[in-house]
This record gives C-alpha cells, structure tokens and sequence, in this order.
C-alpha cells in the first residue's frame, strides 16, 4: 500500500468504537493492560502507525495479525511501545530518594555490616530506560566506600523492549536530569552527543530484562526476582487494574525478604493489608514493609499456568535425578511458602535422614530467603550424596551468581550442560552470564543454543527451574533478551 492511499484514510473514521474497544479488550487480555481515556490518543496512533508500517489497509487485518502473532513479534512491540511510554527521570520523586539516602539504605548497611554481610538486591519493576535504578546505583556508590566489595545485584525489568534497549546503553538527553544536582551528574555521567552517557563503572552495575508484571512468572530464581531487600515500582501501576494490582502485590509480597520494602508512585497507593505487607507512613512518604512471620506465610498465588499433576510436566532434559517431593512440599514451593516450605522438609530429614533431593529442596528455600552461604553448602552436601544431578548443579550455579564468582557459576553450568547437553536454562543462564562478563560471542552463542533448545521444545511444556513458565513463554522472553543486547551483537 503507497503512503498516499494511507494518507488519504481519514484517521478518526479509521480507528472506530468498535476498533478502540476491540484494541482494549485486546490490551488487557493479553497483556494485563489497561488503557485509560488519557491514553486513548496513544492508542489511536498506535494503530494507525501499526497499519502504516505494516502494511494493513484496514484495522481488522493489523488485529489479525496482533492475534496470530506472541508478544515479541514487531506488530506487538510497536503497539505495545506506543501504549506504554515511560517516562522517567533520574532522583524523581524527592521525599522518596531522600528517606531512600538518609534513612532506608544506612539502616540496611548498618544492619548487614554487623552480620558481616555485604550484598543487597533491589528490583526496579516497570524501570522504563533505567533512570530510576541508576540512581539507586548512584545512591549506593555515594554510600559506599567499600563499593566493591559488596554484592549488589540491581535488576531493572520493564515490558517495552526499546526503553530496556536504551536503559543499557545509558546515554541519556538534559531532560533526565532536571532533578539532578549538577554535581552528582557530572560526577557520574560524561557529556556525549546533545546528552549524556553514565559512566562504566555504573553502566555494569545493572541487569535489564525482559519481564511482564501482569503475566510472568515471579519470584523465580531463574529471573533473579527473588530474595529482594527492596522493589521499586513506581508509576506503573496506572497501566494496570484493581485485580492485575492485586495480583502484582501478592507477588511482590513473596519476591521480598522477609523485612523488605517495596516502594510504588505517589499516587499508586492501594489498600494495605495484602499479604504481609504493611502500609508505612515516614512524614510524607509511604512505603510498603514485607512482614512476614514464619507462621502466617502468604498462601500460594493460583497460577493460570500451574497444573498440580507434576507427571504432566516435560522437559527437555534427558531424565534427571529428579528429587520426588510430596504434593503438600510442592504446593508450598510453587507458592513461595518458604519457612513452611523450611519446617516441611526438616520434619521430612527427621524421618527419612538426609538425601540428595531434601538438601537440593532446602538449598532452593534458603537462596529464596536469602542466606546463600547456606544454600551454597546444602548445593554441596547434595552433591556429595548425587554427584550427578544437574539441577542442583544449576541451583548451585545461581547461587554462586549472586555470591558474585562468576567463575564458579561458569564451572557449575558447564557441567550441567555436559550431564545434560539440552538443558535450556543452563545455556540461558551462561549466555547472559558470559555476556556480563564481556565474553559476548560466547555468551550470544549460549542464548543462541538455549533459543534453539526452547524452540524445539514442547511449547506447553514447563521449565524445571521457574514454575509455571512454558517454553513457548521462555521463547519469547528469550527473543526479547536478544534484542535489548542486539547492539551488543554487532
Ligand atoms: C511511567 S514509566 C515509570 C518508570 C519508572 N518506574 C519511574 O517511576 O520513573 C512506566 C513503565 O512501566 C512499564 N510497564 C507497563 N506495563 C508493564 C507491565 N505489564 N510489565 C512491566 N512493565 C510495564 C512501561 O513500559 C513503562 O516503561
């Protein structure tokens, strides 16, 4: 179709009330979004650019082609980047950073200091280009003096493909600064081209990601969204519902440490008592506190994914030695439950004595409640009993990743990988791996494989190590990981 014939389409006429609410039902379906009337305008020249550029004379052929295609198709990506712009600046919202600075991250320091800790792990959910979690990392070197002795692990997720793009290669117009001291950004960010470009040592800090709230599976180790000290997620919840929301705070709930803070816009406030997180109020600020009792653990989030028949579930592995766990401890997994998870499997020890699959399941709750070091020596003591088996090989892997020797992750998966040459999220996790650590060819060739793997898959079928993610699902969150490090690629 030329240009001309589609410049001659009258644009209202084109997008009719039929289109708008069929592009809406549409949205919210599939995505969990919810359009309100101010974004209504961003709808109607999303769908008149979508049929623009590619090529539909009418709307009913752009829906079609929406329907038949998943979300990583540029259909969808130009539909969805159309609906969703994310605006964000760096130290937006001053009261917020301000009790973030004086008060949340001293405290946090203070507390694991005297553990002799140091890791902290924070989750920026709905990040848009990076702004919001580049100032964490900002606050955190300004915290810090012994930066980099501390595992930090700074995890940005949003749904828009191309703000993640530009989240990771950090080059950023004036505009995202007007709340930024000029000090502190010329301390951090050099100028380059109309704008400017953080600086390296605070461009590796973060991992950006591919990640639906509304529909994706969290918390998972395998997304690293587990385990968090504090999850920001600000000015998202305007693209979603009463019952999207609900569902993201249960899982927000379960993704925090116990005593973890979650953070949303200002005016994204909803109801407390969800779970256990309790409404704060410190002045002007409001903050969500995770507190969670061994007793009264959330119940588990029914997932549209879940089948509790675990003979169902396929991989593409070759057999495992698979731990067989009771439906009661699977149920308690699945859902995040994991003191009662904890207390489940000790009574189990008592009865039955140690064995490989009990340490590999105990391990799997420690990491998710964050004592890795325990789950680093279970991961150890399992393997002593089975020296063979992959998975708590893997567990041990993403372990190691988040203790910070990347060395010993690398080694750990590459075993898995030669117990189990098809093992999809081992070459899933050393491809991204290897790319943070520079290694890019080697790393794109580790996601190229898992892609490969994935593909050929059963597409219903669930990965072993994120409940509920189909492979047809990690298909998609694949091709999107490719495309926030094209640039890497070339
Ligand atoms: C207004 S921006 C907020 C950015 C940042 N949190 C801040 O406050 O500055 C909202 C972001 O939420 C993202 N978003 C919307 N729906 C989402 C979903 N279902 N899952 C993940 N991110 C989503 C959008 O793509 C957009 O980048």
């Amino acid at each position: 179709m030329t240009a001309e014939l589609h410049q001659s389409i009258n644009n209202a006429a084109f997008v009719t009330p039929e289109c708008e609410r069929v592009f809406i039902d549409f949205l919210y379906e599939k995505l969990g979004l919810v359009i309100k009337s101010h974004q209504l305008k961003s709808l109607h020249d999303g769908i008149d650019k979508g049929c623009r550029q590619f090529g539909h004379l009418r709307w009913q052929d752009y829906f079609e082609a929406l329907k038949q295609s998943d979300s990583t198709s540029s259909e969808m990506e130009q539909l969805i980047a159309a609906v969703t712009i994310g605006e964000s600046y760096f130290f937006r919202d001053q009261n917020q950073i301000a009790w973030l600075r004086d008060i949340w991250l001293p405290q946090i320091i203070e507390q694991r200091r005297s553990k002799g800790e140091k890791y902290l792990r924070i989750w920026s959910a709905g990040c848009s280009s990076g702004q919001e979690l580049y100032t964490m990392a900002i606050l955190l070197a300004e915290a810090l003096p012994d930066l980099g002795e501390w595992k930090i692990h700074l995890m940005g997720t949003d749904i828009n493909a191309a703000v993640l793009s530009r989240a990771l290669h950090g080059h950023y117009s004036s505009w995202s600064f007007r709340a930024t001291p000029e000090a502190v950004r010329d301390r951090y960010f050099f100028s380059q081209e109309y704008g400017y470009t953080i600086n390296d040592n605070l461009r590796q800090m973060p991992l950006f990601t591919f990640l639906n709230l509304a529909d994706d599976e969290y918390p998972s180790i395998l997304t690293q969204t587990n385990a968090m000290d504090l999850i920001l997620c600000r000015n998202v919840f305007i693209y979603f519902d009463k019952r999207v929301v609900n569902m993201v705070m249960h899982r927000f709930s379960r993704s925090l440490l116990p005593g973890g803070v979650l953070m949303l816009g200002a005016s994204d406030l909803v109801a407390s008592g969800m779970d256990s997180l309790r409404l704060v109020q410190h002045g002007n600020i409001f903050y969500y506190h995770n507190s969670i009792k061994e007793e009264n653990h959330t119940t588990p989030i029914p997932s549209k994914k879940h089948t509790s028949d675990r003979r169902k579930i396929r991989h593409v592995s070759a057999e495992p030695a698979q731990p067989v766990i009771d439906d009661t401890l699977h149920e308690m997994l699945h859902g995040g439950r994991w003191h009662e998870a904890l207390s489940h499997i000790e009574v189990a020890i008592k009865q039955q004595g140690k064995t490989a699959p009990l340490l590999q399941h105990k391990a799997k709750v420690m990491a998710n409640l964050g004592d890795l070091q325990a789950a680093k020596a279970l991961c150890e003591e399992s393997l002593g009993l089975d020296p063979l088996d992959m998975h708590t090989y893997f567990l041990k892997a993403m372990v190691l990743i988040e203790l910070g020797d990347d060395q010993g992750a690398e080694s750990s998966l590459r075993k898995t990988i030669y117990l189990e040459p098809c093992f999809v999220e081992s070459h899933f996790q050393l491809g991204l791996l290897l790319i943070r650590c520079e290694r890019v060819a080697a790393g794109k060739k580790a996601l190229h494989n898992a892609l490969r793997l994935a593909r050929s898959a059963p597409p219903e079928g669930e990965l072993h190590h994120a409940a509920g993610m189909t492979f047809k699902r990690f298909v998609e969150i694949l091709e999107h990981e490719m495309e926030i490090y094209a640039g890497e690629f070339n």
